[in-house]
């Protein structure tokens, strides 16, 4: 069998319409959390290979998914470039002050490596293997802030004000991200994924100096030396305008939408561009029966026949499962 999210990313025919959910492995299933019991702590998980390839594939094998997406974290970056970094526990991720200088130890991230290689001998060719990274705004909001419960007020002060030392940290995580990428696609991976998810605290003028640039500086290069990778982008919770020329200009492949850009808009202003990716609202999805698949038909015929079926935001951890396989034979039956 073809790998139909593949396929359609390289602009060829399919006869389907592709599925896959972002954190589709998580704490909603049984199967994950008894790995995560294992490994202490959620850092220790994403670096043991064994369980994070068993995690990376347990949502693929259950729903037959067309994408698996490597099973890590986008501050994986900020701890392999010297921050520290830790999980609390019903909290969220909690770094250390931000280092004067970083320094690049890519031998931090070998068992990301690792988990690829595992995964790639076992993930069935008719799924996608899709790698990613952070956007560096949205990096920088977190290595800059160290945990979230303030919101992001130091960087986007720094954003506001125009300080160099924003925009040179950006910089040094577009060519960190670009080592970071370079090798998941030695290791394996065929689709490339950026998740800004962050992006919607900006806009205008400073979404594009802070988000478009640095993305477009990011895919021009990936693509001098993997042409054939596609790349997805997620400038989660931009406004219109700024989804539009994130997609005009960033040279992405295929633009993920959240749950706030309305069909209508997405159709007309959005689908014009180019290959689309959402957006369904993953409280459809903790619904499940008669409302989540109205929504999802709507998706499929406003956005298909060409779309990449996805939600707007991960996965919420009290989903039931059973709405998972709901949705995925939904949406295939559809198409
Ligand atoms: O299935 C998948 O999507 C694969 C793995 C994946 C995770 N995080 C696992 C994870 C991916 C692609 C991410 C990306 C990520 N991480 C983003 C971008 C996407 C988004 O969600 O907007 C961001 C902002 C992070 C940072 C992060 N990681 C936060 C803020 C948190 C805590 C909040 C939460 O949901 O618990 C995490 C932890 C995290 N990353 C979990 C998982 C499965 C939950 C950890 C647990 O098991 O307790």
């Amino acid at each position: 069998m073809p790998a139909v999210l593949l396929d359609l990313l390289k602009g060829r025919d399919v006869e389907t319409m592709p599925v896959w959910l972002m954190r589709q492995a998580g704490r909603y299933l049984p199967e994950y959390r008894a790995l995560r019991a294992r490994a202490g702590s959620f850092l220790d998980l994403c670096l043991t290979p064994e369980l994070a390839a068993e995690i990376t594939l347990q949502p693929v094998r259950r729903f037959s998914l067309d994408g698996a997406i490597l099973f890590a974290d986008i501050l994986l970056m900020p701890y392999a470039l010297g921050q520290g970094l830790s999980f609390k526990e019903d909290y969220g991720p909690v770094l250390s002050p931000l280092p004067p200088k970083l320094e690049w130890h890519e031998e931090r991230l070998e068992p990301v490596f690792e988990t690829i290689r595992r995964v790639k001998k076992e993930l069935s060719p008719s799924a996608a293997f899709l790698g990613f990274c952070g956007g560096f705004w949205t990096l920088a909001c977190y290595m800059i802030q160290e945990n979230r419960k303030a919101g992001f007020e130091k960087p986007l002060a720094l954003a506001l004000s125009g300080d160099a030392r924003l925009d040179r940290l950006i910089d040094e995580l577009v060519e960190a991200s670009l080592a970071y990428a370079r090798r998941q696609i030695k290791e394996g991976i065929d689709v490339f994924k950026i998740f800004d998810s962050h992006a919607g605290l900006l806009g205008g003028k400073i979404f594009r100096r802070l988000v478009v640039e640095p993305t477009k500086k990011m895919v021009a290069e990936l693509k001098k030396d993997f042409p054939d990778i596609p790349v997805i982008g997620f400038p989660r919770g931009a406004a219109l305008a700024d989804y539009e020329s994130y997609f005009g200009e960033t040279g992405v492949d295929a633009l993920a939408l959240d749950q706030n850009i309305s069909l209508n808009e997405a159709e007309k202003f959005l689908k014009p561009i180019g290959l689309l990716q959402g957006n369904l609202d993953p409280k459809a999805l903790l619904e499940g029966g008669e409302s989540m698949k109205k929504q999802a038909e709507n998706i499929v015929r406003r956005l298909g026949p060409r779309h990449i079926f996805n939600l707007g935001h991960g996965i919420l951890p009290q989903t039931p499962p059973d709405h998972v396989e709901e949705l995925v034979s939904f949406v295939r039956s559809l198409s």
